[in-house]
C-alpha cells in the first residue's frame, strides 16, 4: 500500500482492541491529572534505597503526585516517610534534597525538623515538639498533641528499597502488591545488604509510560549495538515475558556474552548472589518502575510524571555493601558501560523516548500506538505493554484505544 490520506491514517488497525493505544493517553492534561489522583496517590512507590540513609537523622526529599515527601531514619533506625509540609501554614518544611538533621541549621534546632517560616519543629516520629510561643498564641485550645507531620505508609522491602504509599488504606501490602514479581529476584537481592554506588536523572519530554514501555518491550534492541552483540542469540529470542497481577511484568533470564563486545568483560565474578554468572533479569512494576539486574549490578528506574509530556527518570545503580574499593570500581564501571549518561544502551532509549514525546506532545493529533505482536510470549511478543494498559484502563476505567470510553469487560469483548 502507498503512503496513505489522513483518513487511511487515521483509520483503526487491522488489530484487535487492546492491541493498539490512542496516544490521547500521553498527551492530554486531564489525563495526566487522573492518573496522579486514581494511581499515583495509590500504589507502592520505591522511593530510594536505606542505604542512601544510612545513619540516624539522615534524610531525603521527593515528590509523590506532587505531594513532597521526606523520608528520615530515626534514631530507632526506622526509617518514617512524612509530608513535607508544615501543619501551621503549608510550609514546605525541608528543601534539601538529602542531608542530616543531627546537626543544627541556622533556621533549625539539632535532631529536629523545623520549619524555617516560624520554627515549630518536629521529631524524627513527625510529632511535634515545639511551638514558638505556644501559650501565649494558642492559650489551651491548641497544643502540640494536635499539630504532628502526615506520616504515611512506609515500608522497606526487598533487597532494602523504601516503599511509600500516599494512601493510608492501601489495598494491599508492599508484599501482597509485587512479591510475586519479585520472586525471581527475592533471595538475590535479600542474600545480604545492599548500597546505592550510583544516581542521576533525566528529566525528558515523553509521557512517563513511554518510559516504561522501553523497559518491559525488547523489540527495540535492534537499536542497542550493545545488544545485538553481545545477545542476540537464540536464547535471547527465546526469553519469556510473564505477566503478574497488578499490571507487573517479568522479563526472563539468559546469559550474555558480554565479551563479545570490544573492551567489554565477563561479570561472572562479581555476579549477585545465588545467580548463575551473567544472568540479566527484569522486573517492570506498574506504574513506572523498573528493577533491572544485568549480573553484577542492579539499576532501579523510579519515574514521576510531571506533566503529560514530561517525565522525571531516577536512575540508581546497586551493588553489595561489602564490596572491596577495586570490586565496586568494576562493579560501577560495568554499571556505567551500559547505563551511565555515557553508556552503551541508556541514552538509545531516551532518544527512543523523546523521539515519542516529539511527536505525542499536548494538542498533536490523536494517532496509534500499535501493542499487537504476537510472538508466543517471547521478548519480542507485545504481551508486556498490553497487560501493562490492561491494568491501566481498569484503574482509569478509561479504555487505552479509546480513552473517552469507560473500560469494562463487555466493552472490550464487544470490540
Ligand atoms: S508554616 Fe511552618 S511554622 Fe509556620
Ligand atoms: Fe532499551
Amino acid at each position: 500500500m502507498p503512503a496513505r490520506n489522513h483518513t487511511q491514517w487515521s483509520a483503526n488497525p487491522p488489530l484487535e482492541t487492546g492491541e493498539w493505544v490512542d496516544s490521547r493517553i500521553y498527551s492530554e492534561q486531564e489525563i495526566f491529572e487522573e492518573e496522579n489522583e486514581k494511581i499515583f496517590k495509590h500504589v507502592w512507590v520505591p522511593v530510594c534505597h536505606e542505604s542512601e540513609l544510612p545513619k540516624p537523622y539522615d534524610f531525603r526529599t521527593t515528590t509523590i503526585a506532587r505531594e513532597p515527601i521526606v523520608i528520615c531514619r530515626g534514631p530507632d533506625n526506622e526509617v518514617r516517610a512524612f509530608l513535607n509540609v508544615c501543619p501551621h501554614r503549608g510550609m514546605l518544611i525541608e528543601r534539601r534534597p538529602s542531608g542530616s538533621f543531627l546537626e543544627g541549621q541556622p533556621s533549625g534546632n539539632p535532631k529536629r525538623i523545623t520549619c524555617m517560616f516560624h520554627a515549630w519543629q518536629f521529631d524524627m516520629k513527625g510529632n511535634c515538639v515545639y511551638v514558638a510561643r505556644e501559650k501565649e498564641g494558642y492559650q489551651d485550645r491548641l497544643c502540640k498533641e494536635n499539630v504532628g507531620l502526615r506520616r504515611l505508609r512506609c515500608e522497606v522491602k526487598f533487597g532494602g528499597f523504601v516503599w511509600v504509599n500516599l494512601d493510608d488504606n492501601p489495598a494491599q501490602t508492599v508484599e501482597e502488591w509485587c512479591g510475586e514479581p519479585f520472586e525471581c529476584l527475592r533471595e538475590s537481592l535479600n542474600a545480604e545488604p545492599l548500597e546505592v554506588f550510583h544516581y542521576h536523572k533525566a528529566i525528558v519530554d515523553t509521557n512517563y509510560k513511554l518510559w516504561h514501555d522501553t523497559n518491559s518491550e525488547f523489540y527495540h534492541d535492534f537499536m542497542h549495538y550493545h545488544n545485538r552483540i553481545t545477545g542476540f542469540n537464540d536464547a535471547y529470542f527465546a526469553r519469556k515475558n510473564f505477566a503478574y497481577d497488578n499490571g507487573h511484568v517479568v522479563v526472563g533470564t539468559f546469559e550474555v556474552n558480554y565479551e563479545n563486545y570490544e573492551g567489554f568483560e565477563s561479570r561472572a565474578e562479581l555476579s549477585f548472589p545465588h545467580l548463575p554468572p551473567n544472568q540479566w533479569y527484569m522486573v517492570d512494576l506498574f506504574p513506572g518502575f523498573n528493577f533491572n539486574l544485568r549480573g553484577s549490578a542492579l539499576r532501579c528506574d523510579i519515574v514521576t510524571p510531571l506533566g503529560p509530556n514530561k517525565v522525571m527518570i531516577e536512575f540508581r545503580g546497586l551493588g553489595l555493601k561489602r564490596d572491596t574499593p577495586e570490586e565496586r570500581m568494576t562493579r560501577i564501571n560495568h554499571h556505567n558501560s551500559i547505563w551511565g549518561p555515557f553508556g552503551r544502551n541508556l541514552h538509545e532509549d531516551l532518544i527512543g523516548v523523546a523521539g515519542q514525546g516529539a511527536t505525542m506532545g499536548p494538542g498533536t493529533e490523536p494517532r496509534h500506538i500499535l501493542h499487537g505482536r504476537h510472538e508466543n510470549e517471547t521478548i519480542h511478543d507485545e504481551i508486556g505493554m498490553r497487560h501493562y494498559y490492561g491494568t491501566w484502563g481498569q484503574w482509569m476505567n478509561r479504555l487505552p484505544s479509546e480513552p473517552d470510553k469507560p473500560y469494562t469487560a463487555t466493552a472490550v469483548a464487544a470490540e
